[in-house]
């Protein structure tokens, strides 16, 4: 039988024309383990995409996949809707013994349906429900899943044309930088809040990103969150920070605004929650912004008991000490030093680096040299994604797992890139 190893032709012929991670990396990869994705020819790539920042602890992590065949092998409940299952009791109380009383914060949990977009949705519907005001401010860039009420607080204009009908009940406003780094934007919210004139109507919420992911890797200064946390404070409004990409370790701590020293009303989890790419999401909410009635948000797939029993492992393994907080310093330093001498290395001297954590963007201000970099990039082994309003910036998310000889692996060929393209 002849063999079609790589061929793409059943996806081109029978998948939907929306697929898009599969025309950038046209390979058909088969298998995965830490850092390094394999194709059907055998061929090995250095992964810094993974999962868009679902994969922090690398693909198919033996210790949280033996917990879940452990799992299955005791007969462990898989589906359950919400109903309460002994590996929900232990995540619950494993989280806020391992995450959240160390770190002095007191939440509910609520577990939407599977996908960060869910999330989002849960908590503009309570933040709603909460305060009695259908108004969002969300910020220019920002990204938070293309579901109706997502993608209503969801800046870019491309995912936002497919809505096919208007999306209402959200106001953007500047994000930290968006007027260069002199310009303090949450002086802007400040006025227009204030201002009973302004047009803009208290909000219930405003929805943000501590790195926007999406957006182009913006990360916003600690000052310029502890405004905004401030202004929720001072007009009665609800802070929710979506950490569904910047969370579970990707800027260094478990949440990305712990240093900021934010205690944000709602904070939405979801990517790497399960540790292993299995479907999760988690709403954290103060206790007493909990007035749901029963059943009144709900999802077939809340609660997706295998992601729970991984998740609680994922805990166990990586947020009992410091070791992965500090490895994500380290590799984060090396890889700003290494975008560093990239950018010094090219010949278009507009090139420039920015990020936090293991979340660093290599901005190259032109979608079309930001593609050409990334496809021989592809070529020599590395998958990493653009991001930003034209696809102008290279997102970097490595698993925070990556070992320092894989990591110089994708660096390397990155380099390479940059040098023959700019
Ligand atoms: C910050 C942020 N929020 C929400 C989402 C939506 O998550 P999902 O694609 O699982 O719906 C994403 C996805 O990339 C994201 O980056």
């Amino acid at each position: 039988m002849l063999s079609n190893a790589n061929s793409l032709l059943t996806f081109e012929n029978l998948e939907s024309n929306v697929r898009s991670y599969s025309r950038s990396f046209p390979v058909v990869f088969r298998t995965a383990e830490g850092a390094i994705l394999e194709d059907e020819d055998g061929r090995e790539f250095v992964d810094f995409l993974s999962g868009a920042g679902t994969l922090n602890y690398g693909h198919n992590d033996p210790d949280l996949l033996n917990d879940a065949i452990k799992y299955l092998d005791s007969g462990g409940i898989v589906h359950g809707l919400d109903m309460a299952t002994s590996a929900k009791r232990e995540f619950i109380e494993r989280f806020d013994e391992i995450i959240l009383r160390p770190r002095g914060l007191t939440y509910k949990f609520q577990f939407p349906g599977p996908t960060g977009a869910n999330a989002v949705e849960a908590a503009l519907k309570l933040a709603r429900k909460v305060t009695g005001r259908p108004g969002i401010i969300s910020f220019t860039n920002g990204f938070h899943g293309v579901s109706l009420g997502a993608l209503a607080v969801t800046g870019n204009r491309y995912y936002r044309g497919a809505a096919g009908l208007p999306l209402t009940g959200a106001v953007f406003m500047p994000y930290d930088g968006y007027w260069g780094a002199d310009k303090d934007t949450s002086d802007c919210l400040d006025r227009v809040l204030g201002d009973a004139s302004s047009g803009v109507d208290l909000p219930a919420a405003i929805i943000t990103e501590t790195v926007q992911g999406e957006g182009g890797i913006n990360p916003a200064t600690k000052d310029w969150l502890r405004a905004i946390e401030r202004l929720c404070k001072k007009y009665g409004v609800l802070l929710i920070v979506d950490d569904i990409q910047t969370g579970c370790g990707r800027t260094g701590s478990f949440f990305s605004f712990e240093f900021a020293d934010l205690a944000p009303d709602i904070v939405l989890l979801s990517k790497s929650l399960s540790g292993c790419g299995l479907p999760l999401s988690l709403l954290l909410l103060k206790p007493e912004l909990d007035v749901w009635r029963p059943g009144e948000h709900n999802g077939t797939f809340r609660g997706n008991n295998l992601a729970l029993v991984t998740a609680t492992a994922a805990l166990q393994k990586y947020w009992t000490n410091e070791k992965l907080s500090d490895h994500v310093a380290e590799a984060g330093r090396i890889m700003g030093e290494r975008l560093r001498q990239i950018t010094e290395r090219s010949r278009d001297h507009s090139l420039s680096a920015r990020g936090r954590g293991m979340m660093l963007g290599l901005d190259c201000n032109t979608g079309k040299l930001a593609e050409k970099i990334v496809s021989k990039a592809f070529q020599d082994g590395l998958v990493v994604e653009r991001c930003g309003a034209e696809d102008e910036v290279i997102k970097l998310l490595p698993p925070l797992t990556i070992d320092k000889q894989a990591l110089h692996r994708g660096l390397d060929i990155l380099d390479t890139s940059v040098h023959a393209n700019a």
